[in-house]
């Protein structure tokens, strides 16, 4: 790459001079503003799973840059398909047109959800498209003589985005942010962990669940349903751990919201577009009908921004008797955003003709077994769970090692299996004492095994340093 530098010449750019830009000049998502710069690893170029780092290293991309490529990078018909939309049309105002990307995709993706989730509201990714459903839940009920009825029911390792509203509901960041980062908190009602690897010794899983739906009724109840507007939850909760409700969590739970005249709100921006082997995870693998559903991320595998709420009809018919003529003044410059559209309409071309949600399907139990067997070898890791191509390994110091290096496990084993693994040419996502992955869904039995041999290599060596 090259640059024009102040007398007018052409210098070529460095991967240090990209460093030192990034150290100087960029403010990364969840940054700490230490006084040494971290150096992250620079990514210069990407090819199906593969990442390649500005030295020319070749990485599989483990989480799937942010558990969003699912079609894999370079895809060229992407790219055509980006260039073409832009030549012919590259924005039109949300506020007072429409474009032809826009209103087939809301035409698709309501093809695609389960029941009368009918309508679509486009946002720039998953924070927003959380805000639009939890605002769209209190204009409602505004607008049905609910005024009252606006508290939201989240949960513990939640992670629904980092807009004021959605880090209100976010359980994740909570752990940090306490003193440092302010949320609407009276607004918030967080549940407990649902977490089945935290339930005590002798618990079963099925009176842990019995216990986690008890605790949500008390909770209900004690708030009184009157002042509960809606309840916000990732079918699995990925950025908190890639964290698997115990059987039958769902379903119980959207019973709770239907007794109580809560709306349900199942935020798929992880599970969306294929991560499980379906369009759509709540109805398919859960058997939940939401009222709502947002996604984002695999909406166009990565390669633009775009996210979306999908209402359902009955909520939209539920306003349009009484006081529906209320504007619902919320939205975004780039809502409907045509180039942005047709990625996502390719995209979803894409996953359709490659069959990759069936490649999913039959791939996911490979998936699902290696990173099992990982839970079973390896006294280091205390829990190896995940469900479709989602898993994560959590550290656990061993009983007989010494209290520094059980510290260093329950802190840092993310940390340190991301360093164990990037050497061998595998990336990961390293969470406190966990590490997560949601590789491009395109990967293959092979390129699975080569992941899960390099994570074996990292644990063993993580574990002899350690034990
Ligand atoms: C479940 C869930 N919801 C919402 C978001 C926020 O999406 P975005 O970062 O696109 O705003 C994320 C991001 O990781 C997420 O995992």
């Amino acid at each position: 790459m090259t640059s024009q530098n102040f007398d007018g010449k052409n210098d070529t750019i460095t991967p240090e001079q990209v460093q030192y830009w990034d150290q100087k000049h960029l403010i990364h998502p969840w940054s700490e503003f230490s006084e040494d710069g971290f150096d992250m690893t620079q990514v210069s170029r990407a090819d199906g799973i593969y990442l390649y780092d500005a030295h020319g290293n070749k990485l599989i991309d483990g989480p799937g840059g942010m558990w969003c490529v699912n079609i894999g990078y370079g895809r060229k018909e992407m790219a055509d398909a980006i260039s073409e939309q832009i030549m012919k049309m590259t924005y039109s105002s949300p506020w007072f047109t429409t474009n032809e990307p826009a209103a087939m995709l809301a035409k698709v993706i309501t093809e695609k959800t389960p029941g009368d989730l009918n309508r679509v509201f486009f946002s720039n990714g998953g924070s927003d498209a959380v805000d639009t459903a939890l605002r769209f839940v209190q204009y409602r009920n505004n607008v049905i003589g609910k005024p009252d009825k606006k508290k939201i029911l989240c949960r513990e390792k939640g992670y629904h985005g980092s807009s004021y509203l959605a880090a209100t509901v976010s359980g994740t960041g909570r752990e940090h942010d306490r003193r440092y980062m302010d949320t609407h908190h009276d607004l918030a009602i967080m549940l407990p962990n649902i977490n089945p690897y935290m339930r005590p010794t002798g618990t079963s899983v099925e009176e842990w669940c019995n216990a986690k739906i008890s605790e949500m009724e008390e909770t209900i109840l004690s708030i009184g349903p009157d002042q509960i507007g809606c309840f916000i939850a990732e079918p699995i909760l990925a950025s908190g751990g890639v964290i698997v409700p115990p059987p039958g969590y769902h379903k119980r739970s959207l019973e709770l919201c239907k007794k109580h005249d809560i709306v349900y709100i199942s935020d798929e921006t992880v599970t969306g577009f294929g991560r499980l082997g379906h369009w759509f995870a709540s109805k398919e693998i859960f058997g939940i009908q939401p009222d709502i559903i947002t996604c984002a991320k695999g909406l166009t595998s990565g390669y633009l921004p775009m996210g979306a709420a999908i209402i359902s009809e009955s909520l939209i018919d539920s306003i349009k008797n009484k006081d529906g003529s209320q504007p619902f003044t919320n939205g975004y410059t780039y809502s409907c955003h045509p180039v942005a559209a047709k990625a996502a309409l390719t995209n979803i071309d894409i996953m359709s003709r490659d069959g990759i949600l069936e490649h999913v399907r039959k791939i996911s139990p490979h998936f699902q077994n290696r990173l099992r067997n990982l839970g079973k070898k390896y006294d280091i890791i205390g829990d190896a769970r995940g469900v479709g191509l989602l898993g994560c390994l959590e550290g656990l110091g061993s009983k007989n090692s010494s209290e520094e290096a059980r510290l260093k496990i329950d802190t840092e084993f993310g940390q340190m299996m991301d360093e164990a693994c990037e050497k061998r040419g595998l990336l990961v996502r390293p969470i406190i004492n966990m590490c997560v992955f949601s590789p491009p869904l395109i990967i293959t039995q092979s390129e699975i095994d080569d992941m899960f041999d390099i994570l074996e290599d990292a644990i063993v060596e993580v574990q002899q340093n350690y034990s």
